[in-house]
């Protein structure tokens, strides 16, 4: 008996122990480039895909208009197109992120572009909530319902013939003058440009 419980207190001690030594000095994966953990996506994936099968709204309050597709392509030039990409130009470090982030305008075969064939309703669950321990920000709090309905329709119509001035938008590159960010000066102030005028309508159906 007494072994018994010397055995199952060593055996409850070895795992923590064990976990610590690891931690400390077994060099975990820490940096992008490293080797991900065994099977890292799958378990990541499953309980990501269950929450977002259970909460995922089945069908979008707004359409697909030209309207909306233009707000959304406004809102994805601002605050999308760093990390995704814009119409044929990818983001320069989307693939340095881990995960690295998938580029939305891109075609990757069957006709899917970037996550067309997602329903729209689970591309709004991510947009709204953001992915944990991904570069995926959450954006409730950074944009309105209808704002995350306009970019989330948007993406989910990547595959489609879009208006012109939407496909406009997204082929326009972000703006940058090298002249003032590579400047001599140490310390400069940075004129930003005229703001974007950003008034989505109202949620309706
Ligand atoms: C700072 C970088 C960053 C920004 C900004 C960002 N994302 Fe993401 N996004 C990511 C990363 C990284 C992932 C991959 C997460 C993963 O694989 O688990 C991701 C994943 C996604 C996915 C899921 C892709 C898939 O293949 O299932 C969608 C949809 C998405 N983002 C849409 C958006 C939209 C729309 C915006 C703007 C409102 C946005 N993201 C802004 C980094 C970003």
């Amino acid at each position: 008996m007494k072994t018994f419980l010397l055995g199952l207190l060593l055996g409850i001690l070895f795992i923590p122990l064990a976990s610590f030594v690891y931690f400390h000095f077994g060099h975990p994966p820490v940096a992008v480039a490293d080797e991900p953990f065994p099977m890292e996506a799958t378990i990541v994936h499953i309980p990501l895909n269950a929450r977002i099968r259970a909460e995922a709204p089945k069908t979008a309050p707004i359409e697909a208009s030209p309207i909306n597709l233009e707000g959304g392509a406004h809102i994805y030039r601002q605050q999308c197109a760093t990390c995704h990409g814009l119409y044929g130009r990818p983001s320069s470090f989307a693939e340095h992120l881990y995960p690295p982030a998938p580029q939305l305008w891109q075609p990757h075969g069957n006709g899917v572009v970037g996550v067309s064939d997602d329903p729209p309703g689970e591309t709004y669950w991510k947009v709204a909530n953001g992915i944990r321990l991904a570069g995926m920000p959450s954006f409730n709090k950074v944009l309105n319902q209808t704002e995350m309905w306009q970019v989330s329709l948007l993406v989910a119509n990547a595959d489609k013939t879009l208006p012109a001035q939407v496909l406009d938008l997204l082929k326009k590159p972000i703006d940058y003058d090298p002249q003032v960010a590579g400047g001599s000066v140490a310390v400069q102030v940075i004129p930003s440009p005229a703001p974007v005028a950003l008034s989505p309508p109202p949620l309706t159906k």
